[in-house]
């Protein structure tokens, strides 16, 4: 599956995901990806990536405590997610996201 990342300096890159995978585990492996300290567990929000409008609606419902560390956040935006709550499935083949800026 294809994932459309931009990076933090606004540059446009096509990765490959794999379903049943975090969206984090992907990004976490990219250069212009994301740090993801926590490792996945809602703590670091070092993962934070903004998800295009088009597929924002097809994400699951943030749970609390992804909600509850977006909101620490100066960044956040309606779209915000962390990536380490994102599971890949077929229906986000081609999910476009762009990387949030460090905080
Ligand atoms: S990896 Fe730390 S909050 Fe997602």
């Amino acid at each position: 599956m294809k994932i459309h990342v931009t990076d933090r300096d606004g540059n446009a890159h096509e990765t490959e995901g794999t379903e049943g995978y975090k969206l984090m585990e992907i990004l976490r492996d990219l250069d212009y990806g994301v740090e993801a300290i926590c490792g996945g567990l809602v703590s670091c929000a070092t993962c934070h990536v903004y998800v295009a409008d088009e597929w924002a609606g097809k994400l699951p419902p943030r749970e609390d405590d992804e909600e509850d560390l977006l909101d620490s956040l100066e960044g956040r935006q309606p779209n915000s997610r962390l990536s380490c709550q994102v599971e890949l499935t077929s229906e986000l083949d081609g999910i476009s996201v762009t990387i949030a800026p460090e905080e």
